[in-house]
């Protein structure tokens, strides 16, 4: 039997995907109200094909549950925020899970950890824990290292297709656990080392993060001197070897915007590029406000109240708001000691910021400029009703005749 420990955005259709694939998996999540609505038959995040496999796995017998089980194999996916200070990977979520593991697991057991860790982390803090309960790694207790590479909006299938990595002290062991994600799959799967794993999965996070923060800091010396950022971008792009992504109003989610801050605070001074790139990044909503009263004063607005951001989630189409962009943004107005921006987004349903809309129509009824910050498909399907707004497309995707963009 499988205990998976976590049941987040990660935890919860890793446990429905072996479940449904045959395997005996018990889900434990330490909040109760989590537990709860998903013992009463309700998923707890929206997500394409997430409540078919939630039914097929139950079906199938999965529990969930609030306790540790009694068993050898562990997979453990809860968070690993960063240290807002020294930028380090935050273990507190982890360890805490590893110790209550240890409590319950059986001899011989293997905890396998998907959360995100920095380089190293396994060497001094996990198996450091184990050690200190008077256990011996590779003899009581083994440890793996398998990151998650999916993405909310395709997480099932990319679950099911994505090639992984698995680190481990042991060869043997890092089969066994492959054989166990082979079970559903069938994605290239590698067995390596564990601080190769660990490595990896922050290295894929950073070169994303980097990538994106050169379009970014592209736009901003094009927007300085009055170059068209995109026709820049579409034109190198038709050079063999040249592949610019476009820039953006920011980065969110618990990914980009996290991990490559692992290796700034590991390598302080090592990690410049890095350091540069995300807080060109984090920059990007400031920008943006910049942008909102740059372009107010061209339009002679003055209510702030007038100008709405259109989503709160990360990205398009689905319902994970954390650390987005619009979220830094209402942030960084805050500190202005200003306010009254508008906020709609289709995907959530409840009040998390003030002067939140709930239907696009009152949204729009009440706003004379809005600001794309999420390229939801929702306001695609109604660009038409944009015809008499100012509109700021941080995206470039609407393609609206005389629209502002970043
Ligand atoms: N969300 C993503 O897209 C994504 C992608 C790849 C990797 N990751 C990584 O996966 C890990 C999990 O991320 P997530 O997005 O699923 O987080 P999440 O916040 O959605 O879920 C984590 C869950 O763990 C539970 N939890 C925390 N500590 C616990 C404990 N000690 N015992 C039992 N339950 C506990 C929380 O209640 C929560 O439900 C992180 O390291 C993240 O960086 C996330």
């Amino acid at each position: 039997m499988i205990n998976v420990i976590g049941l987040g955005y990660i935890g919860l259709p890793t446990a429905l995907m072996l479940a449904s694939h045959g395997v005996e998996v018990v889900g434990t999540d330490y909040n109760k109200k989590l537990v709860e609505t998903l013992n009463a038959g309700k998923t707890t995040f929206q997500e394409e094909g997430l409540d078919d496999l939630f039914a097929e796995a139950v079906k199938s017998g999965i529990r969930f549950t609030t306790e540790y089980q009694s068993t050898d194999t562990y997979i453990i996916s809860v968070p690993t925020p960063y240290d807002k200070f020294s930028k380090k990977v935050d273990t507190e979520f982890v360890i805490s899970a590893v110790k209550s593991v240890l409590e319950k697991c059986l001899p011989g057991s293997i905890i396998v950890i998907e959360s995100t860790i920095s380089p190293g982390t396994m060497d001094k803090y996990i198996k450091t824990t184990v050690e200190e309960a008077g256990l011996k790694v590779g003899d009581d207790v083994h440890l793996v290292h398998a990151p998650e590479r999916i993405m909310s909006g395709h997480m099932l299938n990319e679950l099911l297709h994505n090639n992984r990595t698995i680190g481990a002290y042991s060869n043997v062991i890092g089969e066994k656990i492959k054989e166990l994600y082979m079970n559903f799959c069938d994605g290239e799967i590698v067995v390596t080392d564990i601080k190769t794993a660990e490595m990896t999965k922050v290295v894929e996070n950073t070169y994303r993060a980097v990538n994106i923060a050169f379009a970014n800091e592209l736009a901003k010396i094009c927007r300085h001197d009055g170059m068209d950022v995109y026709e820049i971008i579409r034109i190198c792009n038709m050079h063999p070897r040249v592949n610019i992504l476009q820039p953006g109003p920011g980065v969110g989610g618990h990914c980009i915007s996290v991990d490559p801050w692992f290796l700034v605070g590991d390598y302080p001074s090592l990690a410049k590029v890095i350091d540069e790139s995300m807080r060109t990044n984090d920059g990007m909503p400031d920008f943006v406000l910049n942008r909102i009263y740059e372009i107010m004063k061209e339009k002679g607005m003055t209510d702030v109240s007038r100008v709405g951001l259109y989503g709160l989630t990360y990205k398009e189409n689905v319902d994970d708001i954390r650390e987005s962009p619009t979220l830094q943004l209402l942030e960084s107005q805050q500190r202005h000691l200003a306010t009254g921006l508008k906020v709609y987004d289709p995907y959530i349903k409840d009040n998390v910021v003030e002067n939140q809309l709930h239907s696009l129509d009152e949204f729009l009824d009440s706003i004379d400029m809005i600001v794309i910050m999420v390229k939801h498909d929702e306001i695609k399907e109604n660009a038409k009703k944009l015809a008499d707004k100012t509109v700021l497309d941080c995206h470039n995707f609407l393609q609206i005749p005389g629209a502002y963009h970043i």
